[in-house]
Order: structure tokens, then C-alpha cells, then sequence
């Protein structure tokens, strides 16, 4: 049902029904001037709905005559695995929040990597069918019983679980999200949030990148490459990237790296080798997966972070542990997830990001938008290199 008002109810002919579904609480009505309406149907009598303006607290009202209605709204559904034709625009029920929950009318809603890889079926979505999407921004528009900090109106993002941000509206844990700063444009928020975060863990917890390291990052014109390399520059390391065309190399150049190598023609361990005087690099941040790991291990120097955080181009082969040995390397398979394990960690992750895009430090690139009911030309782009930078849906 729309949103419902003193305004509406008072209009109502005394004779006239009104359904409402049975989990729809005054709670998840949008701010009224009027507090604590009480909203009480007598069904026995007349259907007359008795207001009072000034008192007690709101009640559950009572659905009458038929189905209750659901609040539907427009996304993304998922039945089978498989290409972008298996995303589907379609009506949703969204719900309303329960204890600790808000509801959030999505601006806008970033795209990641990960998307294509639920979709795809590399990572198991919790039931099927599904409805994608991992990161945005939006209005909280309800919020549930229970402690949860936020309040009608107010903007904020999420990144990371729960899935489901392919839609116009979802449920949210309201731990999960954090406030955005006024000053910044929801599009750009939706931008920077996964993003920005795994950029935040990479080089700030997972390796610590300093001054006077040399790095080497894989698809550095990418929307996390981007901005592991504008940040890792800032941090006063030497930034080596790769990227696959000549577009790209010179949005990498812009963003900080040093030196760019062409992966699809150059063979970049032997690059790295001559970047580097044979020496190797400190750390390689390798996204690619399948093609390039191999190649990451023999860019590394003498104890060097073997920091292989995705997999764009398939899974990399098994590896012996015995490959480490000849130059004692650390080797990790990180995820953001659980460097953000914690609300504290959260707030301070993405704490970092807000504060470096405020002081040009990281800089979004928004380089495509897409409504989101053309999601799928979306994914299909970002699979076949087309894109740089983020990639953001409207709904
Ligand atoms: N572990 C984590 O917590 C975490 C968090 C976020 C993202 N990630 C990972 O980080 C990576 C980047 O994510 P993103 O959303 O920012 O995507 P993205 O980097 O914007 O897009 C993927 C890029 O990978 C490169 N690539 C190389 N081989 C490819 C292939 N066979 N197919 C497709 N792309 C290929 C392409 O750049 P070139 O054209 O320049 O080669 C492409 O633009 C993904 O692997 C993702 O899973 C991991």
C-alpha cells in the first residue's frame, strides 16, 4: 500500500474500507506530524476508522476483506545461473523491517565483480531464486523495532552481505550501514563503498603499503585497480599496473602508477623484472586469478605478499606449498567480509574512504551508469573489459 497519511486517513468516507497487510505497522509509515496516531479498526461495527491526533502508541492494524497487500517494488531476480539474459526485471516484495531492520529506497547501487560471480554461479547465493547486488546507497524510508540508531530520511550506504541491492527498495540490517557525509553525491558514495573498502584493507591491514615500496597491481584501470593505485601512490609507493589497453593505461598513468604495462602484449614478469632491477616487487595485488597468478609469484621478491584478493579471469590452478619455499612468500586469499568483521571495523574502513575522497586523496571515477533495469548490458561490459573505474545502476 502507498504511504498512508493523517492527511489520507482524515478524507476517508466514514463507510469506506481500508486493507492493510498484517505486518504493516504505523512504524513503517513515512514521518508524520502527528505522533502516535492511534489507528484502531472496528470491524464489528461500521469499518470506521476512529482517530485520535494526540495520544498513545501506534498499533498493528488489522488487514480486512481479501490478500493483504505486499509491498512490491521494482528489481533484479535471478532463477538459473548463467549468462546476463538470466537477470530479470520483475516486481519484488520488499517486506517490512523487522527488529534491528531499516528499509532503504536505493539511489544508486554499485557493481562489482562479485555479481557476475553469484550469477555466474561461482559463488552459491543462499537459495535460489535471487536478487543480486552487494553495495548501495539509498533513503531509509522504514525503520523496525528494536535499537537501530537510524531514522526516516536518513542517507546511507552498505557493502558486502546481505545480497539483494538490485532493487528499488530493500531490507537492511541497520548495523550493516553506515551514515554517507552530506557533502557527497549518492552516486558517488555507491562508487567508492566495496570498492573503496577493499582498497582500504588491501593496503592498510592486509600489506601495509609504505613509502619506499614497490607494488604491482593487475587491472589497475579497474574500479578497485583504480583506486588501490591513486591510494597507494598517496602512501608514497612505487605503483607498477597492468591493463589491457591503451585507454586504460592512460587513466592508470592519471591515478598514480609509475609504470604501466600492457599484460595483454608484454610479457610483465620480465617488465617487473627490468622495473625493478631483478629485485621483484614487495607486494602484487593480483584480482585477475587464472591468468596472471603464476606469473604475480615470480614478481615477488625474497618474502614478498602473494595478495590474490579475485579471480576476473577464472580460478587460479591449486599451487604447491612447495612453490613458496625458494623465496620464503606469504601467500593470502583475503575478502573484505571478514576485515570487516566487526561494527568498529566498519565504521573505521569506511570512515578512511569518506575522508580520502574528501581530501582528493582517492578520486571516484564514475565512468559508466546504467538504469538498473539494463543491468545485464552492464554485467555483460564489465565481463568483456569494456569497462574502467565503477560502474553504478540507477534504479
Ligand atoms: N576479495 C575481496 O574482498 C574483493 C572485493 C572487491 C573486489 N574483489 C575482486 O577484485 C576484482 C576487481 O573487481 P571490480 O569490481 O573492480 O572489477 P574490475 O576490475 O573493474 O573489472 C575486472 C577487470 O579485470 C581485468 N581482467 C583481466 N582478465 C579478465 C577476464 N578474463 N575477464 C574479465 N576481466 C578481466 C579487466 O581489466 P583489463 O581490461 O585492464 O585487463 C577488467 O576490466 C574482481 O576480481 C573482484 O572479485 C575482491
Amino acid at each position: 500500500m502507498a504511504a498512508l497519511t493523517l492527511h489520507h486517513l482524515s478524507r476517508l468516507p466514514a463507510s469506506r474500507h481500508l486493507s492493510l497487510p498484517p505486518h504493516q505497522t504505523l512504524s513503517s509509515f513515512p514521518r508524520n506530524p502527528v505522533k502516535n496516531l492511534i489507528f484502531r479498526q472496528n470491524l464489528a461495527e461500521s469499518s470506521i476508522f476512529r482517530l485520535s491526533t494526540v495520544t498513545v502508541k501506534a498499533l498493528s492494524p488489522v488487514a480486512v476483506e481479501g490478500s493483504p497487500e505486499k509491498k512490491m517494488v521494482k528489481g533484479i531476480r535471478v532463477y538459473e545461473h548463467g549468462g546476463p539474459e538470466v537477470l530479470k526485471w520483475e516486481d519484488i516484495e520488499v517486506g517490512e523491517p523487522k527488529d534491528g531492520e531499516i528499509r532503504v529506497k536505493n539511489k544508486a547501487i554499485g557493481l562489482n565483480f562479485i555479481d557476475v560471480y553469484y550469477r555466474k554461479g561461482v559463488y552459491k547465493p543462499a537459495s535460489m531464486p535471487f536478487t543480486p547486488g552487494m553495495e548501495a546507497v539509498g533513503e531509509v524510508v522504514a525503520v523496525g523495532s528494536g535499537l537501530t540508531g537510524r531514522k526516516i530520511g536518513d542517507l546511507v550506504a552498505y557493502a558486502g552481505s546481505p545480497m539483494g541491492a538490485y532493487a528499488e527498495e530493500q531490507i537492511l540490517p541497520a548495523d550493516k550501514v553506515v551514515p554517507v557525509p552530506s557533502s557527497m553525491d549518492p552516486i558517488v558514495a555507491a562508487s567508492i563503498m566495496l570498492k573503496g573498502m577493499t582498497a582500504q584493507f588491501l593496503l592498510r591491514r592486509c600489506f601495509k603499503v609504505e613509502r619506499g615500496h614497490t607494488i604491482l597491481v593487475h587491472a589497475a584501470a579497474g574500479g578497485v585497480g583504480s583506486l588501490l593505485c591513486q591510494w597507494a601512490n598517496a602512501l608514497g609507493a612505487t605503483v607498477i599496473g597492468t591493463v589491457s589497453t591503451n585507454e586504460k593505461a592512460a587513466q592508470a598513468k592519471e591515478d598514480g602508477c609509475h609504470h604501466v604495462i600492457m599484460y595483454k602484449n608484454e610479457d610483465f614478469v620480465s617488465r617487473v623484472k627490468d622495473i625493478t632491477s631483478g629485485k621483484g616487487v614487495d607486494v602484487v595485488y593480483d584480482s585477475v586469478g587464472k591468468d596472471t597468478f603464476k606469473g604475480s609469484l615470480a614478481c615477488l621478491k625474497s618474502r614478498g605478499y602473494m595478495v590474490s584478493f579475485g579471480q576476473s579471469s577464472g580460478s587460479p590452478d591449486p599451487v604447491p606449498l612447495s612453490d613458496l619455499a625458494p623465496k620464503s612468500l606469504f601467500l593470502t586469499r583475503p575478502s573484505m567480509m571478514q576485515y570487516n568483521e566487526t561494527r568498529d571495523e566498519l565504521l573505521e574502513c569506511a570512515g578512511e574512504v569518506f575522508a580520502n575522497v574528501a581530501s582528493g586523496v582517492i578520486k571516484a571515477r564514475v565512468n559508466h551508469k546504467y538504469p538498473l533495469s539494463r543491468v545485464a548490458d552492464a554485467h555483460a561490459d564489465l565481463e568483456n573489459r569494456i569497462t574502467s573505474g565503477s560502474v553504478v545502476l540507477l534504479p
